[in-house]
């Protein structure tokens, strides 16, 4: 089991709280490695009000240094989508502390927690949470709101980051005039547009094809080797073992914490190494 760590990770210069919390207290437990906590979650459990009230996670002690990249699985129900959208500052933890890049959330007002999720990290949903009524090119550009970019450089971003996931020639289409799988990638490219320090992706291959979905993971290895911290959610039991940590909910806990060392996300046999997203 992964102590927890003393350290608390550096903030960017522009972060709206104005600087992380105060560092751990003297006499915490050591380190194991050195690499600062961008997620810390300690004794974190939720509980929706319902009705019916439901208790989606307890218990739940967890750390993610910078740089690591994580599989989360575990059965329908357990709580992934749960504790990713605490991680990712869409909510806030009924019990516990949750500490993202050293801050604490309990004591982050709402529009601190905002600029915290507009600034450093990029969020890719479940159900992609597109607007219906813009573009591709729009959708992306809305992850540059927090920036103060200005427009057409967001719409040069835009274009760059459809174009990252294969999607350039799509970029003027409206999600009801996409397949699932590239809505699915408009969603990635939306989260990755202001190049985030944390990336968190719930199912971000489900509606692809193994090509596609191939192709989106070496983009997140890429972007892992850039420096980015991954946490993705995935019922894949290829890519959670392809990646090298897995993390395993069941019940609202934390069952497993699996360690194996460095990515190795190979492309699947049927698809030629390199290969580009499909256009
Ligand atoms: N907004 C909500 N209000 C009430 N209960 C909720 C809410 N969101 C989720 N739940 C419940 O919390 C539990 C965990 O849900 P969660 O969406 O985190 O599961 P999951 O592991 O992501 O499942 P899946 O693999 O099906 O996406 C489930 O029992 C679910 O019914
Ligand atoms: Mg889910």
């Amino acid at each position: 089991m992964r102590l927890r760590k003393v350290v608390t990770a550096e903030v960017a210069t522009d972060d709206p709280t104005g600087g992380a919390d105060e560092a751990r207290p003297v006499g915490a437990p050591a380190a194991v490695d050195d690499r600062p906590a961008v997620i810390d979650l300690a004794g974190v459990g939720k509980e929706y009000p319902g009705p019916p009230r439901t208790r989606a996670l307890q218990d739940i002690d967890l750390v993610v240094p910078r740089g690591d990249f994580v599989a989360v699985v575990g059965p329908s129900g357990s709580g992934k989508s749960t504790l990713l959208n605490l991680v990712g500052a869409l909510d806030r933890p009924t019990e516990g502390t949750l500490r993202i890049a050293g801050h604490d959330v309990a004591r982050l007002a709402d529009v601190d927690l905002a600029g915290l999720r507009g600034r450093q990290i990029g969020f890719v949903f479940q159900s992609f949470n597109l607007l219906d009524g813009v573009d591709a090119t729009e959708n992306v550009a809305l992850g540059l709101l927090y920036g103060g970019v200005p427009r057409r450089q967001r719409r040069a971003r835009s274009l760059d980051a459809l174009d990252r996931v294969g999607l350039a020639e799509r970029a003027r289409h409206r999600p009801t005039h996409l397949s699932g799988g590239e809505r699915q990638r408009v969603a990635i490219a939306r989260a990755l547009v202001h190049e985030p320090s944390l990336l968190l992706a719930d199912e971000p291959t489900g509606n692809l094809d193994s090509r596609n979905g191939a192709a989106i993971l070496e983009l997140f290895e890429r972007l892992h080797g850039e420096g980015s911290t991954i946490v993705l959610i995935t019922h894949d039991p290829g890519i959670a073992a392809g990646l090298p940590r897995c993390v395993t909910l069941r019940d609202g806990r934390v069952e497993r914490d699996d360690q194996r060392g460095p990515a190795r996300l190979a492309a699947p046999a049927a698809v030629p190494t390199g290969a580009g997203v499909d256009r």
